[in-house]
């Protein structure tokens, strides 16, 4: 074929295309995540193919070369990335906005079919612009394309809080570098700009610091079941990671932990205990008396000299200083910290916390840093230009703006990613408010932003992590970019399906949003219903020990109760949605009967509520599985109707003890049973088997047998220990009782 005769076929094949995409371009999507906070649709498209021209001026150079790597990158597409001329066809021009609105990050877009325009105050707004665009070309386009459409429209968009970040604990388990840049892409991507770098703890020591070798020598490895672990970063991988940051317009704000979570570095350096002992670097999680001895000058010389080293690393305001779960009891048995609370006239070991934060706090002020600490730091006084991040609740918060400090919010009941999707599911982040209503404005424009808070003790590698961070993390960067009032999480849920492919396209492993479905059973006729969290999920089903192929389960098929495991698995797409659910269950004789509470359970352990005793679900070792109910400090008390009088040969009854909760075995339970509710026969009693200081979680049966018994009615009587025993740490508070299920057979 002849050149021109090329030519005209590749202008018919270019017209027919644009033909279609450009009068009609039926499946446009603008599902930009964080939601933008004023887009509008137009019809038509822009077509970006090699042929587009990048005019801007120098300002822009990298803005613009990171869009351009972009499309070469994924698309295989190369622009030529340096005209500074406008040519208004087949452009995207890059451009300084003129505007007297100072919000963050602030930026414009507009698109038609001839050019696009972005253009912002700073950077980083042209930065977000780009993530806008590229976001609007991955859900438009197929991987494979070489041309790419990209739908008309209007965008004005910024960001509401200056602090959008996510916290990742890389002491508890380690991530390597190149985990650590995933990310940071993917951070930016949904226009996150904060990386809170949790870098010292008691399980391990992370952060190179030259002066003191033996902080990753010794700080930087614990002996676990499987035998050595740990690792850390030098000082040029910080380096590294850093400047990759920067380049995504991310700051990295390192935690370095104190008072407290730090027995990895008393373990390098016995001397910075108040006992000077030589302990371990800790290999269970929790929270440990180890902390840094107050009342000794070399540890604050140790401390400082740590932070000289780690401003050098980090360029940015702030320094995270922690400041959380520091336990006093060594400062309360140490002369050397007692002579501090004294000379200080300091009324006790909170405000000498106190004392130790704002020692750290001054240091860093005359570096011109400041300090960033966990809501504990509010306990004993703090310095005004201290920022508290709240994460018992948002009180802290509260308090540190009625105060005059900055906040920034991460509760646990929003913000903690580590926890379950069954107590932090998509839906209970994408609700997050980080500005509690009841402050007036000036207290409100203290709070600079919030976190999601990724603590790593159960999250073992990366797959973990993509499980426990997706797709929460898209619910919080939209709520701390858009922040709207009105959002709907319907509208969020249908936009956050078009980011899957893009997700998996990124090679994140991401989870899911919702526990699938709840495993109910109906009082009246004692069937198991099975109730799925989302339309369009599928449900199956089978019971562990007599079907080994799972059954289809509709939303009107109800399922007999059996004295064995139901595992039920969903489905989204075909695909398997989550892992198996499953549930224990007892068929007995008290299914769907009624029960009359003498004593109430507690409104934190409702379980099944009236039902939990007799529907036949049998509790986890995991307390909060919702199906054991709990008694605070007072025995359970009940009356079971079975509705009809039965022959009965055995009563028993499951209850759950784990000290560490203050969750103890009744120490008895009685028993008795009638036919009429006048005249009542007593069974017996059943003793405790097991001691109270049995450490761990575990479930104990009390049963009794009587083989001629004829019955409607079951009363029970387990009686508590009410009071946590001497020997316990926590003597003397009320005991917890906590029983799934009395079973009838
Ligand atoms: C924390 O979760 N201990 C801040
Ligand atoms: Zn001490």
């Amino acid at each position: 074929m002849k050149w021109i005769g090329k030519i005209v076929l590749l202008c018919i094949f270019l017209n027919s295309c644009q033909s279609v995409n450009k009068k009609n371009f039926p499946k446009a999507n603008y599902s930009i995540i964080p939601k933008p906070q004023f887009l509008s649709k137009s019809n038509g498209v822009f077509e970006l193919n090699e042929n587009t021209i990048l005019s801007y001026d120098s300002t822009q150079e990298k803005n613009v070369l990171f869009f351009t790597n972009f499309i070469k990158n994924k698309y295989g597409i190369l622009l030529q990335n340096n005209n500074p001329k406008s040519h208004k066809k087949n452009e995207i021009s890059f451009r300084k906005l003129n505007t007297k609105l100072n919000h963050q990050q602030i930026h414009n877009i507009t698109i038609e079919s001839n050019t696009i325009s972005i253009s912002s105050t700073t950077k980083s707004g042209t930065f977000y612009a780009v993530q806008s665009l590229i976001q609007l070309i991955e859900l438009n386009n197929s991987p494979k394309s070489k041309t790419l459409y990209i739908p008309n429209g209007i965008i004005k968009d910024w960001a509401s809080f200056k602090h959008r970040g996510m916290l990742l604990d890389c002491c508890r388990h380690f991530f390597s570098v190149s985990t650590i840049k995933k990310y940071l892409k993917l951070m930016s991507y949904y226009k996150l700009n904060i990386l809170h770098w949790h870098l010292t703890e008691d399980q391990g020591w992370r952060i190179a610091i030259d002066s003191y070798p033996k902080l990753t020598e010794i700080g930087a490895y614990r002996k676990d079941s499987s035998g050595i672990y740990g690792g850390y970063y030098t000082k040029e991988e910080i380096k590294e990671i850093v400047s990759f940051a920067k380049e995504l317009h991310i700051d990295i704000i390192p935690e370095i932990e104190l008072p407290g979570h730090s027995q990895a570095a008393i373990a390098a350096y016995p001397y910075l205990s108040c006992t000077n002992e030589k302990f371990e670097v800790a290999n269970d999680w929790g929270v440990f008396k180890e902390i840094y001895c107050a009342g000794n000058d070399s540890v604050f010389i140790f401390l400082e000299n740590v932070l000289n080293e780690v401003v050098e690393l980090f360029p940015y305001k702030y320094i995270h200083i922690g400041g959380d779960e520091a336990p006093k009891y060594r400062w309360e048995n140490c002369e050397k910290c007692q002579q501090i609370i004294k000379k200080n006239q300091l009324k006790d070991e909170h405000e000498l916390q106190s004392y130790f934060i704002q020692r750290i706090n001054n240091y860093l002020k005359s570096k011109n840093k400041s300090i960033i600490g966990w809501d504990e730091i509010l306990e004993g006084g703090i310095a005004h230009n201290a920022t508290v991040q709240s994460w018992r609740g948002i009180n802290g918060g509260k308090q540190a703006v009625k105060n005059g400090n900055q906040a920034i919010m991460s509760p646990t009941s929003h913000a903690y990613f580590d926890y379950d999707i069954k107590t932090t599911d998509l839906k209970k982040v994408y609700a997050f408010n980080p500005i509690p209503d009841s402050l007036n404005e000036k207290e409100k424009k203290l709070i600079i932003g919030g976190e999601c808070n990724v603590w790593t003790e159960h999250i073992p590698d990366e797959n973990e992590l993509d499980n426990k961070v997706f797709p929460r993390l898209l619910a919080m960067a939209e709520v701390l970019w858009t922040n709207d009032k009105n959002r709907q999480y319907n509208e969020f849920k249908s936009r956050i399906n078009s980011h899957y492919p893009i997700l998996s396209n990124k090679k994140v492993k991401y989870g899911i949003e919702v526990v699938p479905c709840k495993i109910e059973v109906n009082n009246d006729n004692a069937k198991i219903n099975l109730i799925k969290a989302d339309q369009d999920l599928t449900l199956k089903y089978k019971w562990l020990n007599t079907n080994n192929s799972y059954t289809y389960y509709n939303d009107s098929s109800l399922i007999d109760v059996k004295s064995d495991k139901l595992i039920v698995q969903a489905f989204k797409n075909n695909t398997n949605y989550g892992k198996p659910i499953s549930q224990l269950f007892k068929n007995h004789l008290g299914l769907s009967a009624n029960v009359s509470y003498l004593t109430s359970y507690n409104s934190n352990y409702k379980g099944n509520k009236e039902l939990n005793l007799v529907d036949g679900k049998l509790g986890s070792k995991d307390f909060r599985d919702g199906c054991w109910q709990g008694f605070w400090g007072k025995d359970l008390k009940c009356t079971i109707d079975l509705k009809k009088i039965k022959p009965i040969k055995k009563i028993g009854a499951r209850f759950y003890q784990y000290n560490n909760s203050w969750i103890f075995f009744p120490k008895e339970i009685h028993i008795e049973s009638s036919a009429d509710s006048i005249t009542w026969k007593k069974w017996g009693t059943v003793n405790n088997k097991k001691s109270n200081r049995l450490r761990g979680k575990n479930i104990q049966s009390y049963e009794l047998t009587n083989p001629k018994t004829i019955a409607r009615y079951i009363k029970i009587h387990a009686k508590n220990l009410t009071t946590v025993p001497l020997w316990h740490e926590a003597a003397g508070s009320g005991a917890w009782l906590f029983c799934d299920e009395v079973i009838i057979e």
